[in-house]
Order: C-alpha cells, then sequence, then structure tokens
C-alpha cells in the first residue's frame, strides 16, 4: 500500500540538486545508524524512533479506557502542558477531530497569561470537567500552576474525592513531583517513558489521551507513524522522503538559507506548524547554528508576509506541508452577475483554487529566488496525521545528527527558568536571586522612552 506522505524536490533546485542530495548518502546512512542503533549524542532518548513500541497493547487499551470515561462524564477535557507536553496533541486535535466526536478539549498550563486562564475558568462554570495533567519533569512552572489553579476549581464543583476520580495525571514512571502527587492522591496515571523527550511524545500517552478523548482514531495515528517507520528502514535518500527532505535541508543551510518557513494552505494544520517549530527549533537550535523554524498559513499570509518572501533577503528555503485531498466538495455558486468576475469559476471546488494558488505561489516563490519543497499528505485523516508527524521526527533526527549536534536535549531553555525562579524568591535560588538583583541593580537606569 502506497504510504499517504511523499516529498517533492523539484523546486530546491538550482540550489539543490538531486545529485548533491544522493552524494550526501554516506552521511544519511551514518545518522540513520545513530538514529536506528544509538552511539550518536543524545542517544539515551530515542524511544519514539519505534511507534510500535512507544505504547503497549495494554497502555493503548488503558488510554481508550480513560478516554471513554472521560467523555463519559465531561464535557471539557483541560489538558495542561507545555512545550512538548502540549503540541503535539493539539496538532492532531485540530488537524483531524471532528466537532461533537467528544468532550471539547481545552489547553492550559502553556503560558503563564491571567487572561487565559481566567477566562478558562470562567468558562468552566457549570460544565463537567476532567483533568489530563502533563509533564514528564512534574515541576514545570506553567502547567504546576495551572493544575492548581483547575484542580482547586475542580474540588470546589465536585468536592475532592470525586475530583480525585477526574483527574489524571500523566507523568514520569516513577520519579517527579506530580508522581508523588498522583501517588498520594490516588489519581490516574500514564506513564512518560524515560527515552522519549517531550517534543518526540505525542505518540506516547502525552498526546495519545486528549487525542483519545477528542474521539481521535489513536489506532490509526499509530498505525500511520509504524507505516513510515517501517519504510524508514531504508536509508537510501531516493527511496526514503524523510531522510531526502533532511539531507537537503542541510545542505540549503551551508547554502546559506538560514530560515525554514513550514507554509499550508490548511489552517486547520496550524498547531501542526506549531509543533514543527518546536521539533526543529528545539532540537537544531544550538552551537550557534541552523535553521530559524518560521510558518506562515496560506494564502492567509500571502497578504501579509508574502511581500516579504517574494522579495525580502534572500535566506529563506519553503517547506509546504499540502493536503492533496479528502475536502468536502464545496463549489462556486453561479451568481446573478459577474461583477466579481468569478463566472469562470462557476462549478470549481473550492479545493481546486487552494490548490492552484498552492501551485502559484510555489512557482513564483522558485522565481524570486525562495528554494521550496512540498510534503503531500494525500487526506488529512487520523493515519495520515500519524504518518506526517513520524515524516518529521524521524527528518529531525537524521538531519540533527547531520548537522553535527545533538537533537535530543535542549540546554537552552534552562536560562530563563533559572532568572525566573531567582526573581520570584524560589527556594535553594538564593545565590541567583542574589545574582539578578545585583545585574539589575548594574543596569543603566532612565532607559524608558515616554510620551
Ligand atoms: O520538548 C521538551 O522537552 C519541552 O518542550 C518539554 O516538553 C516542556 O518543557 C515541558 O516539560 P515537562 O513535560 O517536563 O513539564
Amino acid at each position: 500500500m502506497a504510504l499517504p506522505i511523499s516529498f517533492d524536490y523539484g523546486y530546491l533546485a538550482p540550489d539543490v540538486d538531486f545529485d548533491e542530495v544522493t552524494s550526501y548518502q554516506d552521511n544519511v546512512d551514518l545518522a540513520h545508524k545513530k538514529v536506528t542503533q544509538g552511539g550518536g549524542l543524545g542517544s539515551d532518548y530515542l524511544g519514539w524512533v519505534d511507534p510500535g513500541k512507544i505504547v503497549s497493547p495494554e497502555e493503548v487499551q488503558k488510554i481508550k479506557d480513560l478516554a471513554k470515561q472521560i467523555q463519559d462524564n465531561s464535557d471539557v477535557l483541560v489538558s495542561i502542558g507545555i512545550g512538548g507536553s502540549y503540541l503535539g496533541a493539539r496538532a492532531v486535535i485540530e488537524a483531524v477531530a471532528m466537532p461533537g466526536q467528544g468532550p471539547e478539549v481545552i489547553f492550559a498550563g502553556k503560558s503563564l497569561s491571567v487572561h487565559e486562564h481566567y477566562g478558562m475558568l470562567q468558562r468552566l462554570h457549570g460544565k463537567r470537567f476532567s483533568i489530563d495533567a502533563i509533564s514528564k519533569s512534574g515541576t514545570t512552572s506553567e502547567p504546576a500552576i495551572a493544575f492548581r489553579l483547575f484542580r482547586d476549581a475542580l474540588e470546589r464543583s465536585v468536592g475532592k474525592e470525586e475530583a480525585r476520580k477526574r483527574i489524571v495525571a500523566t507523568t514520569d514512571a516513577s520519579k517527579g513531583a506530580l508522581r508523588k502527587l498522583a501517588t498520594d492522591e490516588g489519581y490516574a496515571t500514564l506513564n512518560i517513558a524515560d527515552d522519549i523527550g517531550g517534543r518526540y511524545s505525542v505518540l506516547s500517552p502525552v498526546g495519545l489521551l486528549p487525542i483519545a478523548v477528542a474521539g481521535v482514531d489513536i489506532d490509526a495515528l499509530l498505525a500511520g507513524a509504524r507505516d513510515v517507520a517501517a519504510a524508514c528502514a531504508n536509508p537510501d535518500v531516493t527511496k526514503n522522503p524523510a531522510y531526502y527532505y533532511a539531507a537537503a535541508r542541510n545542505f540549503l543551510y551551508m547554502k546559506g538559507y538560514t530560515i525554514e518557513i513550514f507554509a499550508t494552505f490548511e489552517p486547520r494544520l496550524h498547531y501542526v506548524a506549531e509543533w514543527w517549530k518546536q521539533l526543529f527549533g528545539e532540537s537544531e537550535g544550538k552551537s550557534h547554528i541552523s535553521f530559524f523554524p518560521a510558518s506562515v498559513e496560506l494564502t492567509t499570509d500571502l497578504h501579509s508576509m508574502g511581500q516579504w518572501i517574494q522579495q525580502g533577503r534572500r535566506t529563506i528555503t519553503e517547506t509546504f506541508v499540502i493536503v492533496d485531498g479528502g475536502e468536502p466538495n464545496l463549489l462556486i455558486p453561479a451568481a446573478d452577475n459577474n461583477l466579481d468576475e468569478l463566472d469562470y469559476l462557476v462549478g470549481t471546488s473550492m479545493a481546486e483554487v487552494n490548490k492552484a494558488a498552492y501551485h502559484a505561489t510555489a512557482l513564483a516563490h522558485r522565481d524570486g529566488g525562495v528554494p521550496n519543497s512540498t510534503v503531500h499528505m494525500t487526506t488529512r485523516d487520523a493515519y495520515s496525521m500519524g504518518a506526517l508527524l513520524y515524516f518529521f521526527e524521524r527528518a529531525c533526527g537524521v538531519s540533527g545528527y547531520l548537522m553535527g549536534i545533538n537533537p535530543f536535549n535542549q540546554p537552552g531553555v534552562e536560562a530563563y527558568k533559572t532568572n525566573m525562579f531567582a526573581l520570584l524568591g524560589k527556594p535553594k535560588f538564593e545565590k541567583e536571586t542574589e545574582a539578578v538583583n545585583a545585574r539589575l541593580a548594574a543596569l543603566p537606569k532612565n532607559t524608558v522612552v515616554e510620551f
């Protein structure tokens, strides 16, 4: 059976051509070996590579049972998490969930915004809700604060006893604050494996529970990922679109393209783009090398960012993610007059117009000096989505190794946290508090410009 994902590199030439990419096969083989057999940097975090092993059949059943329970007793699931503990679930739900197939899933703990959280708490008044608190470490500030807020609201709404039955903790199997709290309180729990980092965790219980609650077929999602993983056993770049993409983008980087734009013509892929940005940004953004991952939603952003892409600084490459079919047949209707000059499109499906916009844009951007490629998805369903997510995960692991970095750590994200804990006076951060306060005191004064 043909897989639902393919990669078209046509518009990468003349910047990167087929011969260059195929000449890179030895490096790709090495990166492939590191991803599949270990031996590379960060090799303790390869638990995502075989999607058939991320969750056992028993765990899948447990996730389905918990999802069913939440569907039966709740109008809303509050999924609490940030970064890798948030984006994958949201990406899949917004891309493929059908309204009414499950309770609404809302996402908390992904910011420290009062407005956002206050608004969500208000909206929950009078509604039956459950909580999935997702944090591998169990100590991340944003979800920890949100969990306090929503747990408190749930306990006030249904009482402590009942609240316990409506909370799931998705966290490390044995350590961390959330694990301890879950054990003490008797919450249902799902485990996050040690060898799977946040941004590679969408196909683990981290993503699967909220996705299942939203009514998405998680068996199909996992099957899509498994099938692409099986096909990735072949490292030949001419037979492996994920590896062709990984190799080509490394050439682009070496040739001075430093920004990669994820571009989609389907707004429902908005959070897939957000997920992709975290995947590549956190995996590759280190050692002061690598692409800046950006995204646009088209045709919307052709009316805002289109000018820049067409004629701005020539440091960008674009990766289109295009859904080839499966849209409802919405035809452009006839009208009493042709003042809008659309009569030539009467009876044409809107999907066809969107497709023409894609072809027109890819060509125009190529002409404007933007090397671009396209990841095609046959349709927008759970199976294709699993395939797409895995395509990018696999490409990211291989691409990171081709770049010579560790694609599985994220040491840089600690810097702001240390400053924040110091500023907030967190216990055990006394030295940092002193240092930050001294630095702030030494800053130039009166740097604010006021009207
Ligand atoms: O990809 C990552 O590792 C991060 O984005 C984490 O997922 C994020 O910081 C949340 O961490 P945790 O799940 O420990 O709360």
